[in-house]
């Protein structure tokens, strides 16, 4: 179970079972709420949150596109989130801060409605089943579509987006695929339900575009970073279906899913079906950078009270 002892709700500390809302709340109805997926990862000075600003800027991001003026400053919402893992006394964790529309009138605008901040942490293992990391993932290319450019704010991580995440991780696990990869509007690779993608072809890592429905993930950014250091060479490309095919591998990465291997897509193997060496030496990298092990100022340390 999820739980933990204190949620941070509108700028202070409560028990988790006071944390609550009303059933008329705007974001129940109208999906008016965006939120982050922070982890705070153990080190050997204690839980340390991997960027932490770059997720609050997001959030700021995504609040602007869905008018939702963030009563915190950052500075606040950075204090609330070291505080409640701290008071929280996780090793480790992940982090869900979410800025919601509440009660108000009940009409499709959302702009009367009262606006409220939370921070909830709790101990949680990713995505995947254990072993996923390890042995890879088996994904299928979804039905479902992301959404168009134009329809749904893609790059901000609202709510509302995740209908079609749910839609494609669903359709995944009942046709016995631990998860989905979907196509944008155009038919090119744009992501997993809940991750970004990655493929390895001739040579080249490879990564769709901004501008090809996807969340710019914080995760891929350190990736990114990551593969040029160990002189990769790294492309935004544009993913026609059949590259998943071609592909040497292939690779989900996110803050909930790390850097998870793909071992096949619509049951083919991806190369040898099993994960392969860049995956392998990104996987060493994040970790040690996550873990406190190599410092990159990626970690803020939770600290003592
Ligand atoms: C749809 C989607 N894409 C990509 C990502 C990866 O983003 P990040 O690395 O910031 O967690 C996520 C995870 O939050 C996601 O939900």
């Amino acid at each position: 179970m999820q739980k933990a002892d204190w949620i941070w709700m509108d700028g202070e500390l409560i028990p988790w079972d006071a944390a609550q809302v009303h059933v008329l709340s705007h974001a129940l109805h109208y999906g008016s709420a965006v939120f982050e997926g922070i982890r705070a990862y153990a080190t050997p000075q204690g839980p340390a949150v991997l960027e932490l600003d770059a997720h609050l800027e997001r959030l700021e991001r995504s609040c602007r596109v869905v008018h939702i003026p963030l009563p915190f400053e950052r500075e606040a919402l950075h204090n609330a989130v070291l505080e409640t893992v701290r008071r929280n006394g996780h090793p480790a964790c992940y982090i869900r801060p979410l800025a919601f529309r509440g009660e108000g009138p009940l009409g499709v605008s959302p702009l009367t409605s009262a606006v409220h901040v939370i921070v909830a942490t709790w101990e949680w293992a990713g995505a995947h089943h254990a072993g996923a990391k390890e042995e890879g993932i088996d994904v299928c290319v979804s039905s479902w579509r992301r959404m168009a450019p134009g329809t749904h704010p893609a790059m901000a991580k609202a709510a509302g987006n995740y209908l079609n995440s749910q839609l494609v991780l669903v359709e995944a696990k009942q046709n016995g695929f631990h998860d989905g990869i979907v196509l944008d509007v155009n038919g090119y690779v744009s992501e997993g339900s809940g991750a970004n993608l990655f493929l390895e072809l001739d040579g080249r890592l490879i990564t769709p575009p901004l501008g090809d429905s996807i969340l710019p993930g914080i995760t891929r950014g350190l990736v990114m970073q990551l593969a040029r250091e160990l002189d990769l060479e790294l492309v935004e490309q544009r993913i026609a279906r059949e590259m998943l095919t071609f592909a040497s591998e292939v690779f989900l990465v996110g803050t909930a899913a790390e850097i998870t291997p793909v071992r096949s897509v619509d049951r083919i193997p991806v190369g040898s079906g099993q994960p392969g060496p860049v995956t392998r030496s990104l996987q060493a990298a994040f970790k040690r950078a996550v873990t406190g092990q190599e410092d990159r100022g990626w970690l803020t340390l939770v600290g003592g009270a």
